[in-house]
């Protein structure tokens, strides 16, 4: 797969879906973003079946009427941009059923209009989260089934590349975890057991996804936990996957549970992703803490990762690329709408690339 660059719009969830359905914000804040320069524009995380929203205003694809929005979404987007696009495919599991940002996060009780959470085994993430029910062996087939036939759906629709979301204590990641699965069935157990389900989808979902269009899974470097998934289960599971079908693994950081305890600086995962990339031969994205243009450049450049998957630097400023660009002495292409913005045609623009840290946090503090 061919992008424009390595910058990638990192997957973020806009918790402004009807019935799963996008809406116009997604289209505004995908479309300002895809129109300013990124090589990838991810789509959030989007549910396979209605047991996997994290909340009620998740994006979601599992009939036909979120398939026909999801689809248009796409096509606005092509419409207007040259930026790859890909789709980030999950399950909250046992993290599913939270209230609304605007509702104070948190678990949305039964009683409130939450629904039944589920799990691998019955063991709560902590911090007031639900008991999930446990998977039998029909649920676990089911959760299989919906990863395809959304996949199916997003072969349909005009994707460059597709993302299982195995990550950040989701239901997938709680699977791979030793935390959460504490199985005594072939779905855990042994590390190969506990990996079982999402290989079994990742080889499944390859098979409705076409050949040329790329795949790949969103890891946890580790879990940062006792007893939790360290760098080199994370190696075994990322070389298993990539036999299994995937084409790449973005590597990223995420409560499994409430002792997680996650070492975030600026660009802390880059090591882990040079290491995935370099112990299990497969591509990486590396996503989290990634904000400053020449640390981006260092990241790529020395191959740690082949590319960089931004996200609150993006709602920050949707031109973060537009600036890269101006930081590292490069040109990007602007849309011709915009072109009176380029550095080139506008001699008078503020020298925001090189602006005092004072006058920036001033700034920021008064917005
Ligand atoms: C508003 C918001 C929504 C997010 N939604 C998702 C999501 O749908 N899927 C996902 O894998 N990560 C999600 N993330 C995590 C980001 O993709 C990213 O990995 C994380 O924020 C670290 O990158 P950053 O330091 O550049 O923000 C979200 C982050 C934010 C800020």
């Amino acid at each position: 797969m061919i992008v424009p660059n390595r910058i990638a719009v990192s997957p973020m969830a806009q918790y402004s879906a009807d019935r799963g359905c996008p809406t116009d914000w997604h289209f505004q804040h995908l479309g300002a973003l895809a129109v300013s320069g990124p090589g990838l524009v991810f789509i959030e995380s989007t549910s396979v079946e209605p047991q996997g929203y994290g909340c009620s205003a998740c994006l979601a694809m599992h009939d036909d009427e979120q398939e026909r929005a999801l689809s248009q979404l796409v096509q606005r987007l092509r419409a207007v941009s040259p930026a790859m696009l890909g789709l980030q495919i999950g399950h909250s599991g046992r993290k599913a059923s939270a209230r609304l940002p605007l509702d104070g996060n948190g678990p949305l009780p039964l009683d409130e209009g939450g629904w039944q959470v589920f799990g691998p085994s019955a063991i709560s993430c902590g911090g007031g989260w639900p008991v999930p029910q446990e998977l039998d062996e029909a649920g676990i087939a089911r959760v299989r089934d919906a990863f395809v036939a959304t996949a199916s759906r997003a072969a349909r629709l005009d994707l460059n590349l597709l993302e299982l979301h195995g990550a950040h204590g989701y239901l997938l990641h709680s699977f791979l975890s030793p935390v959460s699965n504490q199985r005594r069935d072939a779905y855990g157990g042994s590390p190969e057991n506990r990996l079982r389900l999402v290989r079994e989808i990742v080889v499944a979902v390859r098979a409705v996804w076409p050949e040329e269009r790329a795949l790949g899974i969103r890891l946890n470097a580790q879990d940062w936990v006792a007893g939790g998934l360290d760098l080199a289960d994370t190696i075994g599971i990322a070389a298993a996957l990539k036999e299994a079908g995937c084409d790449y693994v973005c590597v990223s950081a995420g409560a499994i549970s409430s002792e997680a305890k996650i070492p975030f600086s600026a660009g802390y995962l880059a090591p882990y992703a040079a290491e995935i990339k370099r112990s299990a031969g497969i591509s990486t994205i590396v996503t989290g803490g990634v904000h400053d243009p020449h640390q981006a450049e260092a990241i790529v450049a020395t191959g740690q990762a082949d590319g960089v998957a931004i996200a609150r630097a993006f709602l920050d400023d949707p031109r973060w690329t537009w600036r890269a660009a101006q930081a590292l002495g490069q040109s990007v292409d602007y849309p011709f709408q915009f072109m009176r913005a380029h550095p080139q045609r506008w001699p008078l623009a503020p020298p925001r690339a090189a602006e005092p840290v004072e006058e920036t946090s001033r700034r920021r503090v008064l917005s």
